[in-house]
C-alpha cells in the first residue's frame, strides 16, 4: 500500500518535460536572499512571494512538484486552503525539506552535518496528513576539505531519513549536495562525487532502502567557481554523464538536478547538454531554486505589485528549461525576459 503511494509519487513527479521548483530555502535563507536585494523580511512578503510563484498561471504545465519549507506549508495561500491543498488542486504535488540545516561538528573544523533526525518519525506522519507526497534532505560535501567521516556521517542520516520517509509514505529526495564553491577542477569534482554516491548507494542498500521509491538530487560535476580552470559546457555534460552512468543504480526512482551556484543559463545549458548524453536508464530532470527564483525575484525586489511582469519572468525562465529537458535548448533560444540578473543569490543554509 505505502509502497503503491510511493510509486504512484514517483511517476507524477517525472511527468514528461517537467521540473521541480525548490522553494524551500528556510527562513534564514531566504531573507537573506531578500535583505541583499532590499526587500524587508517579513512573513507576509515571504508569503507572497511563494504565492506569486504558485498561482503563477499556467505554472502545473512546466512542474510536477514544488518543494517547500515549513513555514509555507502551514501557511494558508488564500482564506481556508493550505499550500498543499492549493498544489493538490492543481495537479502539482506538495513536498517538504524535514531537515532542520547545517551545524558544526565539534573537533572538525569547518565542517558541517545536518541536523534534523530526532523527532523525525512523528514529523514525517503530520506532513503526510497535512498532505506532503515527497520530501527532501540536504547534506553538504566540499571537494577539498570534506573529510571521510563526516562525509560517512551524513550518509547515513541520509539513510537513516530515507527508511523513516518511505515507512510514513513519502517519496524521499536524498540531496548530497557537492559545493560548486571552492578551487577544485572538474576532475577532482567528479571523484568526490564519485565517492560520494558510491558510498551513499553502499549505505542505502546496508539499511535496505527501497531504491525504487528513492529520487537523487545531485549536483553537475564541474570546477569549483573559483578554479582558474572554468568548465566548458561539453566538460560539464560528459563528466556528468560518465558520473551518472558509472554510479547510480539502474533501478532507481529518478534523480534531478539542483543549480548549485549556477547562473540560469548555465544551469539550464548545462542539463540539455546532459540530457542530449542520454540515454539514462533511470527519469532525470531538475529541481532548481535560484536558478529559476533569481530573474523572478530581482524583478519582484523592483515592484512586487508587477504581478503580471514578474510571472512572466517566471514562465520564460521554466519555458527555456523545458526546452533543455527535450535536449532542445541553445543559448540563443533566450528572449532576453529571463537571461539576466545581476547576482547569483546565496546558497541556501550556508
Ligand atoms: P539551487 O538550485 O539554488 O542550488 O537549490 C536547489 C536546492 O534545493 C538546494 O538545496
Amino acid at each position: 500500500m505505502k509502497s503503491e503511494i510511493l510509486q504512484n509519487t514517483i511517476q507524477k513527479l517525472f511527468t514528461k518535460d517537467k521540473g521541480i521548483l525548490a522553494a524551500d530555502e528556510s527562513i534564514k535563507s531566504i531573507d537573506k536572499r531578500f535583505e541583499i536585494l532590499g526587500i524587508p523580511q517579513t512573513v507576509e512578503n515571504r508569503l507572497a512571494w511563494r504565492r506569486l510563484l504558485i498561482e503563477t498561471p499556467d505554472v502545473s504545465n512546466y512542474i510536477s512538484g514544488v518543494i517547500f519549507y515549513d513555514e509555507t506549508f502551514k501557511q494558508e495561500i488564500e482564506p481556508g486552503k493550505t499550500f498543499a491543498e492549493y498544489c493538490e488542486e492543481k495537479g502539482i504535488i506538495p513536498g517538504i525539506k524535514v531537515d532542520e540545516g547545517l551545524v558544526d561538528f565539534p573537533n572538525f573544523p569547518n565542517e558541517k552535518i545536518t541536523q534534523g533526525i530526532d523527532g523525525l518519525r512523528k514529523r514525517f506522519e503530520e506532513y503526510f496528513l497535512l498532505g506532503a507526497r515527497f520530501c527532501k534532505w540536504r547534506v553538504v560535501v566540499d571537494v577539498k576539505t570534506s573529510t571521510d567521516d563526516i562525509i560517512e556521517l551524513n550518509l547515513r542520516n541520509l539513510a537513516i531519513y530515507a527508511s523513516l520517509a518511505q515507512e510514513a509514505g513519502i517519496v524521499p529526495i536524498l540531496e548530497p549536495e557537492v559545493l560548486y564553491d571552492g578551487e577544485h577542477d572538474i576532475h577532482e569534482c567528479r571523484e568526490k562525487m564519485s565517492y560520494v554516491l558510491t558510498h551513499l548507494f553502499g549505505d542505502l542498500a546496508i539499511y535496505r532502502v527501497d531504491i525504487k521509491n528513492v529520487i537523487l538530487k545531485t549536483s553537475m560535476v564541474l570546477a569549483g567557481k573559483k578554479s582558474i580552470q572554468k568548465s566548458t559546457p561539453e566538460e560539464i555534460a560528459e563528466e556528468t554523464s560518465i558520473l551518472l552512468m558509472s554510479t547510480i543504480p539502474e533501478n532507481i526512482g529518478g534523480v534531478v538536478f539542483l543549480s548549485g551556484g549556477q547562473t540560469p543559463v548555465e544551469s539550464t545549458l548545462n542539463l540539455s547538454n546532459i540530457i542530449n548524453k542520454g540515454p539514462y536508464k533511470f527519469p532525470l530532470t531538475y529541481s532548481y531554486s535560484r536558478a529559476l527564483q533569481d530573474p523572478v525575484l530581482e524583478s519582484f525586489a523592483k515592484d512586487m505589485n508587477n504581478v503580471d511582469g514578474i510571472t512572466k519572468i517566471f514562465i520564460d525562465r521554466l519555458q527555456m528549461n523545458t526546452l533543455a529537458l527535450k535536449g532542445e535548448y541553445t543559448t540563443d533560444k533566450e528572449t532576453g525576459i529571463s537571461s539576466t540578473i545581476n547576482q547569483v543569490t546565496h546558497s541556501q543554509d550556508l
